[in-house]
């Protein structure tokens, strides 16, 4: 994990938030390259959601009223148990300790018994501070989604079994966050609720487990670093649930859930805001408030679990095998030196190439040095212009895993990046 943090940091992928006033706890930003990285798992994770038909997107208020939250259970049930050890002071989370009687800082076995402490950030809503609104930024994104419900159904006349899909930020004052960004207090989602007739979740549990599976395969995780767990307790909401989890540097852990949320969620939400939510199958002439199967990923995980995926050492060449729709340069143009002769043909090259591609131009310092650079970005390509080019109309293309090198024909580069 330390030669991660190290590499998004000197390469421009992630930034501790508020550095130079020292950093505020588990924040962190994305720098250029990681903006990028973050912004195609996004697209991609939205393309493959909308390209199943009954699936619309949503992007709802990160604010909401608080009843939202009194009816998903969350001001209630969204609690986690915190002990604090009485010789230094540390906060923890009991059931992340593997001992839960030791402290795990100062090892000193005098931990306070454990207290439910509530998730929920709290902010207040209006100018006039004392009259202001308690409420709360969300802790997860389905809510928005279940409020939208009948919006959704309605106005784009959809027929059950239908889903939403939305992606957003969301909000935990975990007691614990940590190991990078793996869990941090601000983070992004991906959720999709699926709307189908009860008594059918079993059936669409697992479709849908399978189409995620197979999702998070086609970024490029080796499957033998992907592993599904059982939920061992279920959350107040669900009859059942797994998790994918990945094999990041602390362990296995989770990467993304999916959960069978009965009809808690709309029920609850119709008894707190006496508003019918039922939806009418006009075919069968019936009325039910569907069940849901959920499928959540949190952004920034599987970021950090693609990184960890791609990063490779070899010999003393650091590496990152990035899929090529997610490398943030796709690729890289070098004229051989920095003279007019070849920047010239190069730029020709790298504003064609940028039509199509993200292309980096980079002609400063030696070609080794300027390959480490890309490596280490994960750009897949490298092009060479050098003196024999003007004369044979060919450049140099060299790939990032073998870094095997071929000479091909100027006009045959879009070709081969395109294959
Ligand atoms: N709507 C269901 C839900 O929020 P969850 O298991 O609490 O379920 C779903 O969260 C996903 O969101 C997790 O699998 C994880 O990828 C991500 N996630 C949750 N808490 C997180 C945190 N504190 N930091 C980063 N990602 C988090």
């Amino acid at each position: 994990m330390k030669d991660i943090i190290s590499l998004c940091k000197r390469r421009g992928f992630i930034f501790q938030s508020s550095e130079i006033y020292g950093g505020l706890s588990s924040c962190w930003d994305y720098g250029p390259l990681g903006t990028v990285l973050k912004q195609e798992i996004k697209n991609l994770w939205f393309k493959d959601m909308l390209n199943y038909e009954e699936i619309e997107p949503l992007d709802a208020s990160i604010l909401m009223h608080p009843l939202v939250w009194k009816a998903s259970g969350h001001v209630d049930h969204f609690s986690d148990p915190l002990v604090e050890c009485n010789q230094c002071h540390k906060r923890f989370r009991q059931d992340h300790l593997e001992d839960p009687s030791t402290c795990p800082s100062c090892h000193k076995k005098d931990l306070s018994s454990p207290r439910n402490f509530n998730g929920l950030f709290k902010t207040k809503m209006g100018v006039i501070e004392d009259e202001a609104a308690e409420i709360y930024l969300r802790p997860e994104t389905a809510q928005g989604i279940f409020v939208n419900f009948l919006n959704v159904q309605e106005s784009m006349r959809k027929k059950i079994p239908f889903g939403i899909a939305q992606i957003g930020k969301s909000f935990r004052n975990e007691i614990t966050p940590g190991h990078f960004i793996f869990r941090t207090r601000e983070f992004e989602q991906m959720e999709m609720q699926y709307f189908i007739p009860p008594g059918e979740q079993k059936k669409y549990f697992e479709l849908w487990k399978e189409r995620r599976y197979q999702w998070i395969l086609s970024l490029g995780i080796d499957p033998s670093s992907l592993q599904e767990k059982n939920h061992e307790t279920l959350a107040h909401y669900a009859d059942f649930a797994i998790d994918f989890e990945f094999k990041f540097p602390m362990g296995f852990s989770e990467l993304e859930g999916i959960h069978s949320r009965t009809d808690f969620d709309l029920k609850s939400h119709e008894t707190f805001s006496k508003k019918n939510l039922h939806y009418v199958d006009q075919v069968a002439n019936k009325k039910f408030i569907p069940y849901v199967i959920e499928t959540s990923i949190g952004c920034d995980r599987l970021l950090l679990a693609l990184l960890c995926n791609a990063y490779k050492l070899d010999n003393e060449r650091v590496y990152l095998d990035l899929i090529p729709k997610l490398a943030p340069k796709q690729v890289a143009i070098f004229p051989l030196v920095n003279k007019p002769p070849l920047v010239e043909p190069s730029l020709k090259i790298y504003q064609d190439l940028k039509k199509h591609y993200r292309v980096i131009f980079d002609d400063q310092g030696s070609i080794g040095k300027r390959y480490r650079r890309q490596d280490e970005i994960g750009t897949p390509y490298c092009i060479t212009i050098d003196f024999d080019s003007l004369n044979d109309q060919s450049v140099t293309i060299r790939e990032r895993n073998s870094s095997l090198q071929q000479r091909i024909s100027m006009d045959k580069i879009h070709e081969f990046l395109s294959l």
